[in-house]
């Protein structure tokens, strides 16, 4: 088996906060970085999704053309990406050459197929911008709440999906005038109504998508599915080849989900022995996971299908749609408007990658929405990580460096507690390794800390630093065992949070082939051998105190 997996395309405007990383980006480098310890053949894609009316409008504000502005955005992001330790194989962009060939090619074999609609539409135009004015372009009154600033596409207030003329009192955008009119323009739909039976087909082979998944699917196919429109009047974009669509662009998100694919070209033509086609064609071997949050479901689960099945081109579905909820911020959403929240450039510029990444899984919002909060924060890394994880090797490999030469002791015989800590770690390990295969991250990292504590438990239980004085021989047996403990705690954290993780692999001196271990065959204690010399690692882990924490939470606007 194979696994080719995604997770959605980040936006290109500004940077993302916490709660997007969660949502898709974050749980997926989990998968991707377990299976490729597991010893799988994994394909990690992701990128950026630049077209569309907010990256035209961000420019825009910031007095840039868009593809300068798109460029830097896209370098911003994949920085920022790259420090949170995310592994994509590819990290590329939708207005690439590759995509604007693939949806091209999609279009017209959708046409071919007779599931494209020519209908001409009333658009909002404004006569002193001299254009049409889609989705963002216009602002005006929402219909439904009275909320001032409601955008063309939807209002934020109250969520209600719009469309521009719905607006009360519109105004452009760009200048802000009111001198607008409704103009007829051409467009085109997909028949999604024609492809309805071989989507729903499809979502029925799935009976083992989480319920989340499968309930916002099902509620599409219930309510019976409408065509929908997939060009705009917009010059950032991917043309239209078809006569009579000069200065159109496709829907950005007919082409975002085609991204998927010509990423993976691109990556592909990067080097000779990839071949793209193998893992989106030819491709019966290859499970394909996509993440995403789950506002993106419906497109994934109905649109996206769709246009592939429309093709009739012999490309790739999903095998499996893990979909998450919202992580809140005290009660609300993050949001990028309000400045609510934590954004992922201030994060890392407050504390390292890997207090973050553990304690976002931990609250990750798998079932229902969850919340982040400063003092839950806190108490994953002082109680988790620095106490359990970080406590634990250091006290282990200090003592033993000062009393045994920082190598590993040799002498002692196992015991009853050292069989007990074996089967518990084989359980735990199992464990994490099912929620893992069953994309269930939250109970994952849970079972990770119950693995930290065992190990807490045997050193509290064992006290080697008092049978050292006793029992010499016993105290070497007992740290032996601890410092493959560890090593064991570096394989299993690995995928969680691989930077400490590497700081682990670093002190105990282990080669590249040792880094990597399937789950099920890591429980071993004689893997490192007596004499095997070891470093004692700086702390892996700083506490927050409550003051920090006091702070942050005034700065971040979490009161
Ligand atoms: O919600 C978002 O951030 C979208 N840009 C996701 C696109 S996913 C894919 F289909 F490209
Ligand atoms: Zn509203």
């Amino acid at each position: 088996m194979r696994y080719l997996i995604t997770s959605a395309l980040p936006y290109i405007n500004g940077i993302n906060h916490l709660g997007n990383l969660v949502g898709s980006m974050l749980p997926a480098d989990v998968y991707a970085r377990f299976l490729r310890q597991e010893g799988e053949k994994v394909l990690f894609i992701c990128g950026t999704d630049e077209h569309g009316t907010p990256a035209e409008l961000a420019a825009l504000e910031e007095g840039l053309d868009v593809a300068d502005y798109c460029q830097r955005q896209y370098e911003r992001q994949a920085e920022v990406y790259q420090r949170f330790g995310l592994s994509f194989d590819y990290f590329g962009r939708t207005s690439s050459q590759e995509n604007h060939e693939l949806t091209q090619n999609f279009y017209q074999c959708l046409d071919e197929n007779g599931f494209i609609k020519e209908e001409e539409i009333s658009q909002m135009y404004s006569l002193e911008d001299e254009r049409f004015l889609p989705d963002r372009y216009v602002i005006g009154t929402c219909p439904n709440c009275g909320y001032q600033s409601a955008r063309g596409d939807q209002c934020e207030n109250c969520t209600s999906v719009l469309n521009p003329t719905d607006l009360i009192q519109p105004r452009s955008a760009i200048s802000g005038s009111t001198n607008l009119e409704v103009r007829q323009s051409k467009h085109l739909f997909l028949e999604l109504n024609l492809l309805s039976s071989k989507v729903e087909s499809w979502v029925e082979e799935h009976p083992d998508w989480s319920s989340l998944t499968r309930s916002i699917a099902k509620k599409w196919l219930n309510e019976g599915l409408q065509k929908r429109c997939i060009t705009r009047d917009l010059n950032w974009g991917i043309p239209v080849p078809r006569t009579g669509f000069e200065g159109k662009v496709f829907y950005v998100w007919f082409d975002a989900p085609i991204g998927y694919l010509a990423m993976t070209k691109a990556w592909s033509d990067r080097a000779e022995e990839r071949n793209w086609l193998n893992w989106w064609q030819q491709s019966e071997d290859v499970r394909y996971v996509q993440f995403m949050a789950k506002d993106n479901l419906p497109f994934h689960t109905i649109m996206f299908p769709a246009m592939i099945l429309g093709t009739g081109k012999p490309w790739k579905l999903a095998d499996q749609i893990k979909g998450f909820n919202w992580l809140n911020y005290y009660g609300g959403k993050f949001s990028t408007s309000s400045k609510r929240g934590v954004f992922l450039d201030q994060a890392l510029d407050i504390l390292p990658s890997d207090c973050w990444r553990y304690t976002l899984l931990a609250i990750s919002p798998e079932s229902s929405d969850s919340s982040f909060t400063w003092e839950q924060l806190q108490t994953k890394i002082n109680k988790d990580l620095a106490d359990k994880l970080g406590n634990l090797i250091n006290r282990i490999l200090k003592f033993a460096a000062s009393r045994f030469d920082s190598r590993i002791p040799m002498g002692g015989v196992p015991g009853e507690a050292e069989q007990r800590l074996e089967a518990q770690c084989k359980e735990l390990m199992d464990t994490i390794c099912q929620c893992l295969h069953s994309l269930e991250f939250r109970k994952a990292t849970n079972a990770l800390c119950a693995l930290w504590t065992i190990g807490n438990q045997y050193i509290d239980e064992q006290a080697p630093w008092k049978l050292f004085k006793e029992n010499p021989e016993q105290a070497a047996m007992v740290i032996r065992t601890s410092i493959n403990l560890i090593r064991i705690y570096a394989l299993a954290s690995y995928p969680f949070i691989p930077s400490t993780a590497r700081q682990i692999f670093d002190a105990l001196g282990l080669s590249e082939s040792e880094r990597t271990s399937s789950f099920n065959s890591a429980v071993d204690f004689s893997i490192l051998k007596p004499d095997r010399p070891f470093d004692v690692p700086a702390p892996l882990f700083q506490k927050l105190d409550d003051e920090q924490v006091a702070r942050f939470k005034s700065h971040f606007g979490g009161e």
